[in-house]
């Protein structure tokens, strides 16, 4: 009598188009909170982010070992052609956050979900910010992230104050490319990095719990990583510094409409699949090999 072997046979299987590698399991963990971030945090352990706009890739993303998800308002430029971000709006937000919610509850999934406010959404007052995020917490985020400093902190304060986790977004803010003169690196020379250094220090005391640095230099990010205890720092062409990585989905898998900018890395290009791309990225941010300061920063 034969029996079937319990477990597939390791290795590649296959396939009419190729050899395809036997999917990996997806590594069994709690799921993400704020105190685990904080635990990540202080003991050092680089947390990794990747934007989803749908419900299959924040699944994937999250099965590949991907912490923080981002619904980024970055939507409007890769899934819905936009030249810029500015012209995506909250029911954009709403509806995008709400299918990679889904995809992670039907996938039982793990990671941390944060909801981008657009432009528009939370420049009136702090009011209009609470409703706003109100719709993307319903929607299903964890956690919303809002640009800029300065005129923000007030707004972070009052949404903290009402259990609304937030992560703050300083450097190139893209909401306002145009008031910036393009997408550029922000916080070179001595008054910006001052600007910029004093800003987040006041998004930290109004309780930010995240802060997406965009485009910052490298130095500038990694003492400002070192100084805000309570509040990991994202980088995104920020060097290697930060607390923990993000990049935009379509960008990592070597997708992009435009031209890629320097601080990407083409994860896919050495993959197997997409899944096998975003594990490889988390691996490379865990372990310190992406980004390399000398390639992808400045
Ligand atoms: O919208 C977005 O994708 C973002 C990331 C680039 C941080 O804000």
């Amino acid at each position: 009598m034969t029996h079937a072997p319990d477990h597939a046979p390791a290795g590649p299987a296959a396939s009419p188009y190729g050899t395809l590698p036997a999917a990996p399991r997806p590594a069994v963990r709690k799921p993400l909170s704020l105190p685990r971030l904080r635990e990540m945090h202080a003991q050092g352990e680089k947390i990794t982010m990747l934007t989803a706009y749908d419900a299959t890739f924040a699944a994937v993303a999250d099965a590949a070992g991907v912490e923080c998800i981002l619904v980024g308002d970055s939507l409007g430029m890769v899934c819905q052609g936009l030249s810029s971000t500015v012209g995506v709006t909250l029911e954009s937000m709403r509806h995008h956050t709400d299918c990679v919610a889904r995809g992670l509850r039907r996938a039982q999934a793990t990671a941390w979900l944060i909801g981008d406010l657009p432009f528009g959404s939370y420049h009136e007052s702090k009011e209009q910010a609470l409703r706003s995020a109100v719709v993307l917490m319903q929607a299903g985020a964890h956690m919303v992230k809002l640009e800029g400093g300065g005129w923000t902190t007030d707004t972070v304060r009052f949404l903290v104050e009402r259990g609304i986790p937030v992560c703050a977004h300083l450097g190139l803010t893209p909401q306002t490319v145009h008031a910036l003169g393009g997408y550029r690196v922000q916080g070179r020379g001595d008054e910006a990095a001052a600007a910029l250094t004093s800003q987040a220090h006041a998004l930290q005391d109004a309780g930010a719990s995240m802060l997406v640095l965009e485009m910052v230099p490298a130095a500038l990010s990694a003492a400002l990583t070192k100084e805000l205890t309570h509040c990991p720092t994202i980088g995104i062409g920020a060097g290697a510094g930060t607390a923990g990585q993000v990049l935009v989905l379509h960008d990592m898998l070597g997708m992009n409409l435009g031209r890629m900018p320097k601080f990407v890395h083409n994860f896919m290009a050495e993959a197997h699949s997409v899944q096998g791309a975003m594990q490889a990225y988390v691996r490379a941010v865990k372990e310190g090999r992406f980004p390399v300061d000398a390639l992808h920063a400045w």
